[in-house]
């Protein structure tokens, strides 16, 4: 196992360029299967997750290749319907090839995905949708079972829960009902950049949908898909930690390859703590300032603060004297770096879903203990502003979502390095 090491106070100065995003990415890969033509999938980060996702594809009866930074899937017509324990149990994603199984093969057998670090995920609505297309569900020994007899018929379905929309139960639901027949209106729809990018996809596969981006999607349904090429939008939640990262360690960065348009609340929270921000076209330049101010931030679905940048912020907030309050309303109790960062010198107690941080003047490094994707990355960028050397362990949750981490932090000036357990 590896760790990441990295010595704070270095000013973060110059470029770096966003990868595609991975969370776009894998329904984008499962969507694929939808045709049993080639797709051909373009600006796909080399993560992790996206060669999990390629594992499960094959496992499947396709054909999938990841080569410089390009998939190509090609499903052809022996797709079999079982995702296993042992996949699904590494990337809850794999989740989302259930839609498009039932729309192809009208049989999908995958593992339920169990507990997870940043709290119960459970896969209720994915289930509810299938259901109101036709497709009957049954669960035995760890695995949900969903068969559907002829063909998914379109149905009206409201796919929110006492959180908001569902990211991955929209994709699913969409994805199905692609090659459902008639007409389906989804409403209280996920209406995130990754969820429009997928329903770019399926466009460009032929699908009929309408409403895209918005919280109702109508998708009309046809019986046959072809494959499509298609490129990857850049990495929102990269994008947001390379910001936070620039910010806190009062750096001057300009971020390429990005999409602005994504990043309104993020670049909105930083000005508020007294960051300079300026906008263009694929570009952020981002001026952090050795006075940051105390921001208050609710995470809430898109285009409200994004849950996947949480830890980062409080990171940020941890360093900016004075109090600042967050609340997590989609994963009440995402909060594992919450102890880590304290052991940086940080001071900062829950109350139930809110999280209240009184800033400090400075973090001092301490080996630290990451234990998942997102709070990985906001131990890391606490650490390039913490006196002395940070010890980040249990680095493989960052390679699940961060492309060249080390590289591009370096790249930029700071002192970080991975080493061997
Ligand atoms: C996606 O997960 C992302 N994963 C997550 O990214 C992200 O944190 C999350 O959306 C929220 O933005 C991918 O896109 C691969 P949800 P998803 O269904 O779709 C509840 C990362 O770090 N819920 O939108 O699984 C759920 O418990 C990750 O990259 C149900 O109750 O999340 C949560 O409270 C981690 N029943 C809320 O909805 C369901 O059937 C939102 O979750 C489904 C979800």
């Amino acid at each position: 196992m590896d760790k990441i090491v990295i010595t704070g106070g270095r000013k973060l100065k110059g470029e770096v360029e966003i990868s595609g995003a991975k969370n776009a990415a894998l329904p984008i890969m499962a969507a694929a299967l939808l045709a049993d033509g080639e797709s051909i999938i373009e600006n796909v980060p080399d993560l992790r997750d996206i060669h999990t996702m390629i594992r499960l594809l094959r496992s499947l009866g396709a054909k999938a290749v990841f080569e410089k930074g390009t998939v190509k899937v090609k499903p052809g017509n022996s797709l079999q319907p079982l995702a296993p324990y042992k996949l699904v149990s590494t990337m809850r994603a794999s989740v989302c090839v259930m839609g498009p199984l039932l729309a192809r093969i009208g049989h999908a057998e995958v593992s339920l995905p169990g507990g997870c670090v940043i709290g119960p995920r459970p896969i209720d609505l994915h289930l509810k949708g299938l259901e109101a297309l036709g497709a009957k569900n049954e669960i035995q020994h760890g695995y949900v079972t969903s068969r559907v007899a002829k063909r998914l018929s379109g149905a009206e379905i409201y796919l929110g829960g006492a959180f908001g929309s569902s990211v991955l139960a929209t994709a699913n639901v969409m994805m199905a009902a692609t090659m459902a027949k008639g007409r389906t209106v989804l409403e209280n729809a996920a209406c995130e950049p990754e969820i429009v990018d997928l329903a770019r996809f399926l466009q460009k596969m032929g699908a009929k949908i309408e409403g895209i981006g918005s919280p109702c999607i109508e998708i009309t349904g046809v019986t046959k898909l072809h494959g499509a090429r298609h490129a990857i939008i850049p990495d929102r939640i990269e994008t947001g930690t390379y910001m936070f990262a620039a910010a806190m360690t009062a750096g001057d960065v300009l971020i390429k390859k990005a999409d602005p348009s994504h990043q309104n609340v993020v670049i909105d929270k930083l000005r508020q703590a007294g960051v300079r921000i300026d906008k263009g076209k694929s570009t952020l330049r981002v001026r952090g300032t050795a006075k940051l101010k105390p921001v208050n931030v609710t995470t809430l679905p898109y285009p409200a603060f994004p849950t996947d940048l949480q830890a980062q912020m409080m990171a940020l907030m941890a360093a900016a004297p004075g109090i600042s309050v967050i609340t997590e309303k989609i994963y009440p109790d995402r909060f594992m770096h919450v102890s880590e960062l304290n052991r940086m010198g940080a001071n900062i107690f829950l109350e139930g879903p809110t999280a209240i941080i009184h800033g400090v003047k400075k973090l001092s490094g301490a080996p630290v203990m990451a234990s998942d994707l997102r709070a990985s990355a906001a131990l890391v960028i606490a650490g390039l502003v913490a006196e002395g050397t940070t010890e980040v362990h249990r680095v493989y949750h960052l390679d699940r979502g961060y492309e060249r981490l080390e590289t591009k932090f370096s790249s930029l000036g700071a002192s970080i390095h991975r080493e061997k357990e």
